[in-house]
C-alpha cells in the first residue's frame, strides 16, 4: 500500500477523496469530526504547493428531488473558513478549476452523477477518467467510504498514481489488533438487514457477540418472541441468515432481555416476555458488566436504542459507563455511536474511535476493504 506519508508530493494537481458525508440537522453540521480528521492530508498537500480537487459524496441521491437537501455546500461553507475554497457545482464539469487562480477546491456531491443513471455508484469508468484527465495523482482519504466500490473511490485509480491519505493511515494502524481475536463485539443500531454479513464473520473470531438495538428485535422475531410493533426485518433471506446464525452460535449470540417500551404517556422497563402486541420497543438495558469485565479487546458498533431522543439514551449510557469502568480496550465504530460518545464528552475513555461506519465494520470483519482489494489489484 502507497501511503503520501512514504511518498513526498510537491506541484501536482491532485484529486483528493474524502469523505464529507457528516451528519446536518436544521441545516447544522452536527458531527465536524471526519472534516477536521482530513485537515492533515489536505494541510500537507497544499503547503507542498500542491493544486487540489477535492471530491467527496453526501447523503444517498437516487433522484433529482434528492440533490436539494444533499449538496455539499454546507461543508464548503464550512472550509471557507479555514481554507481560500472554491466551490464547483457541477461534479460533471470541473472546467472552472483550470481558469481558477484558487489552489483548493471542493466539487459537488459525487452521487448527483447517479441521476439520471447511475455513474458515481456503479463505478463509471468515463466517469473516473473524466475526473482524472484533470488531476497528476489520486490521494484516497475518504476511510469511510472504502467498503464502497464507486468511481470516486476505486475507479480514479485505475488512471492515476494512487496513494492513501493520513487519515486513511490512522485508520488502518489504530484497528490493526482488530484484526486478530476479538474478545466482545457489541452490535446495536436500528436495522438488522444492513448488518448480517458483518455479523456472520464478526462471530468467527469472537467470543461474544452482543446484540443490542432495533437488530436485536429480528433476532426476538425469529426466535419466537412477541415484540410488539417494533421494527423488524421482512426480507426473507434476512430472516432466515438469522436463524441460522441463532442456530450455529448458541451462547455466543447473547443479549439482554430488559426494553424500554412507551404505554400511554409512560416509558416503561418491561422484562422480553411482557411486551405487548401493541408496544414498541425504544431501548435496550444492558446487563452484562461481568463479561464486559472480562473482555480485554472489545469492539462496539452501535447503539442500544432510539438515542436522539433523551428520552430513550439509558440502555446506551449504561452500557457506555459499563464499558468505561471496565479499562478494557474498547474500539468504535460507527458515524452515530462515535458522535454521541464526543457529544457526551467520553471520548478520551476509549481506546480508538473510527471515522467509519460501514467502512469500519467491513474492516473488522473481513481484515481488509473492498476499495483496497480493488486498488491493490
Ligand atoms: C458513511 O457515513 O458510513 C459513509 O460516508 C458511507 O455512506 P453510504 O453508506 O451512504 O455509502
Amino acid at each position: 500500500m502507497q501511503y503520501l506519508s512514504n511518498n513526498k508530493i510537491t506541484n501536482q494537481r491532485v484529486i483528493l477523496r474524502c469523505d464529507f458525508n457528516v451528519p446536518v440537522q436544521d441545516k447544522k453540521i452536527m458531527d465536524d469530526n471526519r472534516i477536521q480528521k482530513s485537515f492533515k492530508t489536505i494541510n500537507y498537500l497544499l503547503e507542498n504547493n500542491n493544486k487540489v480537487l477535492i471530491l467527496s459524496h453526501f447523503g444517498r441521491v437516487k433522484k433529482e428531488e434528492d440533490k436539494e437537501n444533499n449538496s455539499l455546500y454546507i461543508v464548503y461553507e464550512y472550509l471557507k473558513k479555514y481554507y481560500d475554497i472554491e466551490f464547483i457545482n457541477n461534479p460533471l464539469d470541473l472546467s472552472k478549476v483550470n481558469s481558477s487562480n484558487k489552489n483548493i477546491f471542493l466539487i459537488e456531491n459525487t452521487r448527483y452523477t447517479d441521476v439520471p443513471n447511475k455513474r458515481e455508484s456503479a463505478n463509471d469508468l468515463e466517469l473516473a477518467k473524466y475526473w482524472a484527465s484533470f488531476a497528476d495523482c489520486f490521494v484516497l482519504d475518504a476511510f469511510g467510504s472504502m467498503h464502497r466500490l464507486h468511481a470516486s473511490t476505486a475507479g480514479l485509480s485505475t488512471y492515476l498514481p494512487t496513494y492513501y491519505g493520513f487519515l486513511v493511515e490512522e485508520e488502518i494502524k489504530n484497528l490493526e489488533p482488530l484484526k486478530g481475536h476479538i474478545d466482545l463485539a457489541i452490535m446495536g443500531g436500528a436495522k438488522a438487514d444492513d448488518k448480517i454479513t458483518i455479523i456472520a464473520s464478526l462471530l468467527k473470531k469472537c467470543d461474544h457477540l452482543l446484540i443490542t438495538g432495533g437488530i436485536l428485535n429480528t433476532f426476538l422475531k425469529v426466535m419466537g418472541y412477541n415484540v410488539g410493533q417494533s421494527l423488524v426485518a421482512e426480507d426473507e433471506d434476512v430472516l432466515e441468515q438469522v436463524k441460522s446464525l441463532i442456530e450455529e452460535n448458541k451462547g455466543k449470540i447473547i443479549y439482554s432481555e430488559k426494553f424500554v417500551v412507551k404505554r400511554g404517556n409512560d416509558n416503561l422497563v418491561v422484562d422480553l416476555k411482557e411486551i405487548k402486541n401493541n408496544d414498541i420497543i425504544y431501548d435496550n438495558i444492558i446487563d452484562f458488566e461481568n463479561i464486559i469485565q472480562d473482555s480485554k479487546r472489545i469492539f462496539l458498533n452501535g447503539t442500544c436504542g432510539m438515542c436522539e431522543s433523551d428520552a430513550y439514551q439509558r440502555g446506551t449510557k449504561e452500557l457506555f459507563n459499563m464499558l468505561i469502568s471496565s479499562h478494557n480496550d474498547v474500539y468504535v465504530g460507527g458515524g452515530d455511536t462515535v458522535s454521541f460518545i464526543n457529544n457526551w464528552h467520553l471520548t478520551p475513555y476509549f481506546k480508538y474511535l473510527s471515522s467509519g461506519g460501514g467502512a469500519t465494520l467491513e474492516y473488522v470483519a473481513n481484515n481488509t476493504l473492498s476499495t483496497i482489494q480493488y486498488i491493490e489489484k
